[in-house]
């Protein structure tokens, strides 16, 4: 299984307090130190529409860990040339299954968002790394459930266009397992799996589970967060991503391969959360730190 960690992006971009670069940067160090290789580090956005992510660049520069990925979400040709000029490869590019989400959120419809991603497809360089985002892949805030076939059409539509890999966006954590099988039966259809990522929050609880349902339909990576941090701002009642703990300690109860420091990676996270006021959102790491502390 192939963990990006969402925590210094998703984690951080609905906070209304000012988290210092250092401070993202130094999430990120710590969490490379725990095996986690694949970052979700940050996001070339309009300032005005996300002040928290305003300092993208400055994050990418002072992260002194090597041999990581750090993957930029980009959701237009400006955003794009910022990851470019702050010397990253790898770009994240954002759709959605619904209009009213989408509109909310990068002021384009889904068609509208659709033709950006081509456009930052074509003219970004060859050697670039792309993976897009279709988030309400199941449910919107604002319209409620979404068809699969719709979201499956977009995928296949994604990956037609060149890009490496696409992530299924549950955004507002309600789907269940049903949602998830039935969502995997269509975009399955149509696209490899090895081309499919899943990206939960878990606001109703069932992240775990749905995280279940994805290895089970042969699903190899995945988005959490460190300490469950995340959500999203266009997305009202949207609460954090699946908490990374929660995920390392699934994968060692299944026998899945991950590489990552379980323990690390609580004790990276509940100290970020303690230094920046945060709750500290993971069982798993909650469980492993108090019997630590009984010990
Ligand atoms: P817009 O207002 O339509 O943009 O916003 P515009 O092209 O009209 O430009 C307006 C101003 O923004 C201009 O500046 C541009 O230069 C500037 P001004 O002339 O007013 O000074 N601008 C930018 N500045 C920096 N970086 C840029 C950029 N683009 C324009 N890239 C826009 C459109 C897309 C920019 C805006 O809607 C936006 O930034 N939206 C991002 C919202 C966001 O970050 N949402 C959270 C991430 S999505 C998510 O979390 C879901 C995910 O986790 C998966 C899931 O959970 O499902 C990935
Ligand atoms: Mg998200």
């Amino acid at each position: 299984m192939t963990i990006t960690e969402s925590s210094s992006r998703d984690g951080l971009q609905s906070l209304a307090a000012d988290i210092p670069t250092k401070s993202k940067s130094k999430l990120i160090d710590d969490l490379a130190s725990t095996g986690l290789t694949s970052f979700d580090a940050v996001s070339f956005v309009s300032p005005k529409w996300v002040p928290q992510m305003a300092d993208g660049a400055e994050v990418v520069a002072s992260v002194t860990a090597t041999d990581v990925d750090l993957i930029a979400l980009v959701p237009n040709m400006r955003g794009l040339e910022n990851a470019l000029e702050a010397g990253l490869t790898h770009v994240a590019v954002l759709t959605a299954a619904s209009d009213a989400f989408s509109e909310r959120n990068i002021n384009a419809t889904v068609d509208e968002s659709m033709h950006r991603i081509r456009r930052i497809v074509l003219e970004g360089p060859e050697d670039l790394r792309f993976r897009a985002y279709v988030s309400t892949a199941t449910h919107c805030p604002y319209e409620g459930e979404q068809d699969p076939d719709w979201v499956a059409h977009l995928a296949e539509t994604l990956v037609d266009w060149g890009v490496h890999e696409v992530f299924l966006g549950e955004t507002i954590g309600k789907a269940t397992p049903t949602h998830v099988n039935r969502l995997m039966d269509e975009v399955l259809d149509l696209v490899p799996v090895d081309k499919v990522g899943v990206h939960f929050h878990d606001t109703y609880g069932q992240a775990i589970a749905n995280t279940v349902v994805a290895l089970e339909r042969g699903v190899d990576k995945m988005d959490s967060s460190a300490g469950g941090l995340g959500g999203c701002p266009y997305a009202p009642g949207a609460s954090g991503n699946v908490a990374t703990e929660d995920v390392l300690w699934l994968l060692d109860g299944l026998g899945v391969s991950h590489g990552v420091e379980m323990a690390g990676v609580a004790n990276v996270a509940h100290r970020f959360c303690s230094d920046h006021n945060l709750v500290y959102n993971s069982r798993a790491g909650r469980a492993l730190l108090a019997a630590r502390d009984e010990e």
